[in-house]
């Protein structure tokens, strides 16, 4: 099944069920927002779940780009990527955790043909309805504190329950806590309280119920790859950069996650800068450039072949067209190249005069010349 395919099921599932889809996600947060990017499906829709009813209803279904620079350490491993997309449903104040746990087995099951006997639950141990419903489907179940789900220090939170999926060769061991073989796929939350500035909780007038599936882990599932990198979804990047740009296999992965969520980024209106969003796209094309330059400085994103940006804008359906992205890694690439040239003889001859940089040394590089501490320890390591 190609990734449309699957979004397509998903969306048509719960439309069956009474949900209207959202349309038109963007990584934007909306004005106001304190956060960069949207880091989950149900971060837009706050408001919503502390009370304020939707134009649309009380039952939705999304399909949300998401990025989280959280996991920009892990990027690289089988299952993380900076920029991913979550398909979300919501109850607010409508069905149950119960109701949307048996939705979820049924269309997981039921419909995508997921082996039952791969399937395993986790619930916090104050979660007192959903162990029942997984022991009716047959699915084990583990109680963990980690299980309580928010997007922030404060805002709506409660008790989730996570579906793992076992990825291992043989037959399942172990439970999610145990064995990092289970993958998390779906995670299903039950919004009951509303954490305040001064961390109590206060219960919501109506709970609601907030899920949000990893598309890429689940199609990784599906069409049978070992890696989020095995997908469709992936297929031209795999196959135009390693001849393009030979290099080990994480930085292959690294430089595929950074530029299509380079490419996202930039197609949803921001523009590299020293600060805030445009600070998170300039360390995406710093650190792909970076890995490309250190085998060969004459790499340069003017290669990158047209059809991964227009598979890319396609894909997410981008407002924007493949020549002004072009445009934006160019210019971003020539500053980064004159940067560090100049950068170079700048800490060369420091180092030549003072010997290892200090605490004192960054600040003044910074500070007077302009050149950021991730870029000077760039050129130390380089
Ligand atoms: N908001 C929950 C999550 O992102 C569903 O995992």
């Amino acid at each position: 099944m190609q990734t449309d395919q699957m979004v397509r099921t998903f969306v048509d599932f719960y439309l069956a069920r009474g949900h209207r889809e959202i349309t038109g996600t963007t990584l934007i947060p909306p004005p106001g927002d304190p956060v960069l990017f949207t880091t989950s499906g149900m971060h837009p829709l706050t408001a919503n779940i502390e009370g304020e009813p939707h134009p649309l209803g009380r039952r939705l279904v999304d399909v949300q780009r998401c990025l989280r620079t959280t996991d920009l350490d892990e990027v690289g491993d089988d299952t993380h990527l900076t920029t991913f997309e979550m398909l979300g449903t919501w109850s607010f104040g409508d069905y149950d955790g119960p109701q949307s746990l048996r939705w979820g087995h049924e269309l997981l099951v039921g419909r995508l043909g997921l082996d039952p006997g791969r399937l395993h639950a986790t619930v916090h141990p104050t979660d007192l309805l959903a162990p029942p419903v997984w022991d009716e489907l047959g699915v084990p179940v583990e109680r963990t504190d980690e299980n309580w789900w928010s997007n922030g220090p404060t805002g709506p939170c409660g008790p989730d329950s996570e579906i793992f999926y076992w990825t291992g060769d043989g037959p399942p061991t172990g439970t999610p806590t145990t064995d990092t073989r289970w993958v998390e796929i779906w995670n299903h939350v039950t919004m009951l309280y509303r954490r305040g500035d001064d961390g109590s909780l206060t219960p919501l007038d109506q709970p609601s119920v907030d899920t949000g599936l990893g598309l890429e882990r689940l199609v990784t599932i599906l069409q049978g790859g070992s890696s989020v990198y095995d997908t469709d979804g992936f297929a031209p990047w795999r196959r135009h950069v390693p001849p393009l740009w030979p290099l080990r296999e994480t930085d292959t992965r690294v430089v595929c996650d950074h530029l299509r969520s380079a490419i996202v980024v930039i197609g949803d209106g921001v523009t590299p800068s020293n600060t805030g969003r445009g600070y998170v796209l300039r360390r995406l094309l710093r650190r792909s450039l970076t890995l490309l330059w250190r085998d060969d400085p004459a790499r340069t994103l003017g290669d990158l072949p047209p059809e991964l940006l227009t598979h890319t804008i396609t894909h997410f359906g981008l407002p924007i067209s493949p020549s002004s992205v072009r445009e934006v890694l160019l210019a971003e690439e020539k500053r980064f190249r004159t940067l560090l040239t100049r950068g170079r003889q700048i800490v060369s001859r420091r180092l030549h005069r003072t010997g290892p940089l200090t605490e004192a040394d960054f600040r003044d590089l910074h500070d007077t010349h302009g050149l950021p501490r991730d870029l000077v320890e760039t050129l130390l390591n380089h």
